[in-house]
């Protein structure tokens, strides 16, 4: 591949913006909400610690070694170490779960485009908390806005993936993330003076032991690996971009760092409305839409912040989605042979339509369930709770195991002879051993 990223800050800055989304501004809270708080987010945090970023260095790794989509690269890797080409199926894996993930991913990222605009033209304004939860429902109830929503959420992020990374990736993470972050700031504070800090800061960060669930742990580790953007392949693509010099080790901390932080300060700013407002921290996906707007609809200027707010978020979102879509576009150009408009034409259309099964079960087809699951919550939950960590345990292992440790070394540019064996021990025991065992702990169904 010919594409590279113009320096280390681009790199950082992109690959945040694939690692910084939904997950940390939407997902995250209510997840936390539904699973009892303190006890999961210090799950989440020390799978990001010790599951997450040892695997994701091991992801960018092997993307820097192929230099092509994730098929590609894994079969030439392995290929190259002396072990079977067969090795490109994780690949085929990861590419299943960014078809799923994007498909239900862009009408999440609707939402936040229509609550764009909502924002925009002024109808929060004066409304009462329970007005506004009444606006979420009609909101959702209605599947032809959302079907438009989704449409163009998928067309935009197409339309970036078609016209090459470089260009539009690069210049958008390098303005939005800084962006998210001032923003994101603002609300922390006006949340800290205005909303029930201290019970979000209690429900989110004081651990209670006495909740301890086996669902939590898989939650939480599953839920490690979709905020950091591993497990599919689309860091392995961003890290065949990478530039010769770029270290992998500290640089992947401080995107692990930049996207907790993201999620603890959406977590906070939001459960601080949640708790002054008196709802109940188990809203589920809805939990972030049925509470910013009460702030937004009494602070003033709440127009135009919640207007920025949405905004960003739907930046967010892109970049994390054009991160799910590049690699298989590539993967089309590469294998296939087409255009890059082809490819991302071909991709957007396969996603958009499998969308729509997750878009329908907010209403249509709310009563369709699979084991008691909406379709939206079978695509969600068995992308993030098996396909990612399955990828992330086969990642880690192959970079652990099947990598040469000189070749991993170089790829690594990690000097400090302890830290690569401390790395090596995380990718070829811990990683796969805690994934395997939150896995048989958290499906148990004692
Ligand atoms: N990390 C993104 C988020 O937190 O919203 C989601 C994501 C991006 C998942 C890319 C998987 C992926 F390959």
């Amino acid at each position: 591949m010919k594409s590279q990223w113009s320096s280390r800050f681009t790199f950082i800055m992109a690959t945040t913006g694939a690692a910084v989304g939904l997950g940390n501004i939407w997902k995250f809270p209510y997840m936390a909400g539904e699973n009892g708080g303190g006890l999961f987010v210090l799950f989440y945090l020390i799978a990001v610690a010790l599951i997450g970023i040892p695997t994701m260095m091991a992801e960018i790794l092997i993307g820097r070694l192929g230099r092509h989509n994730p098929v590609n690269t894994l079969e030439l890797v392995a290929t190259h170490a002396g072990k079977t080409p067969q090795w490109k199926l994780l690949g085929w894996w990861g590419a299943l779960g960014l078809v799923l993930v994007l498909s239900f991913y862009s009408v999440i990222a609707g939402w936040s485009i229509g609550y764009l605009l909502k924002a925009w033209f002024g109808e929060f304004n004066g409304l009462s908390a329970h007005q506004v939860q009444v606006l979420w429902q009609h909101f959702l109830s209605n599947p032809y806005t959302l079907i438009l929503w989704h449409t163009l959420f998928m067309s935009i992020t197409l339309w970036v993936v078609a016209r090459g990374v470089k260009q539009g990736l690069e210049r958008a993470a390098n303005i939005m993330m800084p962006g998210l972050f001032f923003v994101l700031i603002i609300l922390l504070i006006y949340s800290i003076f205005v909303g029930d800090f201290k019970a979000a800061f209690n429900f989110l960060l004081m651990p209670n032991f006495k909740e301890i669930s086996a669902s939590a742990l898989i939650y939480a580790l599953g839920h490690a690996f979709f905020t950091l953007a591993i497990g599919a392949g689309a860091m392995l693509v961003y890290g065949a971009y990478l530039p010769k010099d770029t270290k992998l080790g500290s640089s992947v901390c401080i995107i692990a760092a930049l996207d907790v932080l993201v999620a603890l300060f959406s977590g906070l700013a939001i459960f601080s409305l949640v708790f002054k407002y008196g709802l109940p921290p188990e809203g589920g996906p809805g939990l972030m839409f049925k509470v910013l707007p009460i702030a937004f609809a009494q602070m003033p200027a709440g127009q135009w912040f919640g207007g920025l707010f949405f905004l960003l978020l739907w930046f967010a979102a892109w970049t994390s989605s054009i991160s799910m879509a590049e690699p298989l576009v590539v993967l089309l150009v590469e294998r296939r042979g087409l255009t890059r408009n082809r490819a991302s034409f071909l991709i957007g259309l396969l996603c958009w339509f499998l969308g729509l099964f997750a878009l329908l079960s907010f209403n249509a087809w709310e009563n369709i369930r699979i084991l008691g699951f909406t379709i939206f919550e079978v695509m969600a939950d068995t992308t993030t709770n098996i396909i990612l960590p399955i990828g992330g345990i086969l990642f880690a292992y192959f970079a652990g195991w099947v990598i040469a440790p000189k070749d991993a070394k170089h790829g690594l540019l990690m000097e400090n002879p302890f830290l690569f064996k401390l790395w090596q021990w995380l990718v070829r025991y811990l990683a796969p051993i805690g994934i395997l065992f939150s896995f048989i702990y958290g499906l148990w169904p004692f």
